[in-house]
């Protein structure tokens, strides 16, 4: 049979148009396929396809013909849906026999001067830079409404703790200015990992380049890839952008956990009042008001964490250029983005709806002697050596009742007296022992850089804003090279079809 006529048989069977009889069938056919996983990528491997062929005609590589039929077959290809894909081992064979089967066998031109290795490294890249920007906009959003709950509430006394034992008061605006602190690193190695995503392996080939004189600035810029994966085995082989990006989902989840692990302990003392759109209630206990969002929030962490394990695993035994094993990397950099996109939304929802009970707070701020670091801070503040003033207050601490919260001042005094050998009067009068025993006060007196004071956070809220703002700016840039390429690429797609 001619090789000509062996195509035009190719539907016969299990046979493709790419994949001849040897390796069309066998129990193994379906362990091999990855062509229903591939659905994630669909689109990504259409725009590669179609940079692909424009590229190749513009280097006379390919006559304007034949890429203005299979750029045409590949838009009937996109309307007609994945899954109207023929059988393949993977999207990228799919596509290409769906291609064949409408143009004939100039169709096989489009794979010139291209492997599936370097065109699915592409493919991931093009959609991981959409699903990061995606969450780079909802990490924006969540900080945004954070920052608006932390600018309502920088006069809401709150607990602060530390080994969960009551600590020293803060202000409810300090807590969760400390999480957008850590959101804005998370953020920022997001950015960082997606600089390193958005770069173009396509002309790599197999791992070898090619003979063929192909453009890759060329690819990158029809695909908005900010740069050319230089060395042509690398750029086939790596998959270290994926660790990159689900080591930063990872952290972003790590940090969301301990947000929604404060918020469910704060719930438990009535620190705290979810709205009932992110709480649940029990099936039998009908009283019952359950944190059961920030629950999986936290639980989510586990998705991210297991997908960075499962990643790590997946390469670590990994010789260069390719292998197989490489199909199985993807899901889960996919599976960790699309869980912790949705904790991010959740998380900040059940913090930006939530009531927070200011006197409930403020009294709570005083249990367990919180304000004793103010009280040795003050005495320090009067010339007493701080580790003196320390064993002061701790001895006051530790004649304390159960059941009282602070000591007043005559306890104080007596103790002082016994340690310093002089009044407390000599050091610091009764006014300013009243305050430093106020969690209010006690806040208000904490004005370091950084600190609780309403007027440190103040400060913290303004760089809080710029960092956002240019968090923004840096992602609309990123969008608009995006769509910008985007667009670039339909045009030229047009002047061939
Ligand atoms: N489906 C494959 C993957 O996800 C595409 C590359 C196949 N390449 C190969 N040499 N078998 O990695």
């Amino acid at each position: 049979m001619s090789e000509e006529h062996e195509a035009d048989n190719r539907s016969a069977g299990d046979q493709t148009a790419v994949r001849r009889d040897r390796f069309s069938g066998g129990p193994a056919r379906s362990f091999l396929s990855s062509l229903s996983d591939d659905e994630r990528i669909f689109g990504a491997d259409l725009a590669v396809d179609r940079a692909h062929v424009v590229m190749l005609v513009e280097q006379d590589i390919v006559g304007a013909e034949t890429a203005g039929e299979i750029l045409a077959a590949l838009d009937d290809i996109e309307d007609a849906g994945h899954g109207e894909l023929p059988d393949g081992e993977d999207v990228h064979e799919a596509i290409e026999s769906a291609v064949i089967d409408r143009v004939g066998q100039s169709g096989g031109k489009m794979h010139t001067a291209r492997s599936r290795n370097d065109e699915v490294a592409a493919c991931i890249r093009y959609r991981l830079r959409s699903d990061v920007l995606e969450l780079l906009e909802t990490l924006v959003g969540a900080r945004e409404q954070l920052l608006d709950v932390a600018r309502a509430e920088t006069e809401t006394v709150m607990p602060g703790y530390t080994h969960l034992q009551p600590a020293q008061p803060t202000t409810v605006a300090h807590w969760i200015c400390s999480y957008e602190q850590a959101l804005q690193r998370d953020t920022a190695r997001l950015f960082d990992a997606y600089e390193r995503v958005n770069q173009n392996p396509l002309g790599a080939a197999a791992f070898a380049g090619t003979p063929f004189d192909v453009d890759r600035e060329r690819t990158a810029e029809l695909l908005g890839f900010d740069s050319v994966a230089e060395n042509s085995m690398d750029a086939s082989a790596t998959r270290d952008f994926l660790v990159e990006v689900t080591g930063a989902v990872a952290g972003l989840a790590t940090t969301l956990s301990q947000l929604a692990e404060d918020v469910v302990v704060m719930a438990s003392k009535g620190h705290v009042e979810l709205d009932d759109d992110y709480a649940s209630t029990s099936s039998i206990m009908p009283q019952k008001k359950n944190p059961d969002t920030l629950e999986l929030v936290r639980g989510r962490t586990g998705d991210a964490t297991a997908g960075l394990n499962g990643l790590l695993t997946n390469l670590k035994g990994q010789p260069r250029a390719y292998n197989r094993d490489l199909q199985r990397a993807g899901h889960h950099a996919w599976d960790a983005i699309d869980s912790v996109t949705e904790s991010v939304e959740v998380a900040a929802g059940a913090v930006a709806t939530a009531d927070w009970p200011a006197d409930r707070l403020e009294a709570a701020a005083t249990e367990g002697f919180a304000t004793a670091t103010g009280v040795a801070d003050l005495l320090a503040m009067a010339g007493v050596p701080f580790r003196t003033a320390h064993e002061v207050v701790a001895e006051v601490a530790a004649d304390l009742d159960p059941d009282e919260d602070a000591p007043d001042y005559d306890a104080l005094s007596a103790v002082a007296e016994d340690v310093l050998g002089d009044p407390l009067s000599e050091y610091v009068d009764r006014e300013a022992v009243e305050a430093a025993l106020d969690p209010a006060e006690s806040v208000a007196m904490r004005d370091s850089r950084g600190g609780p004071a309403p007027e440190a956070v103040a400060a913290q809220l303004l760089a809080a804003d710029d960092v956002l703002a240019s968090h923004s700016e840096q992602l609309d840039a990123a969008e608009a090279t995006v769509s910008g390429a985007r667009d670039r690429l339909q045009t030229e797609v047009e002047e061939y079809v």
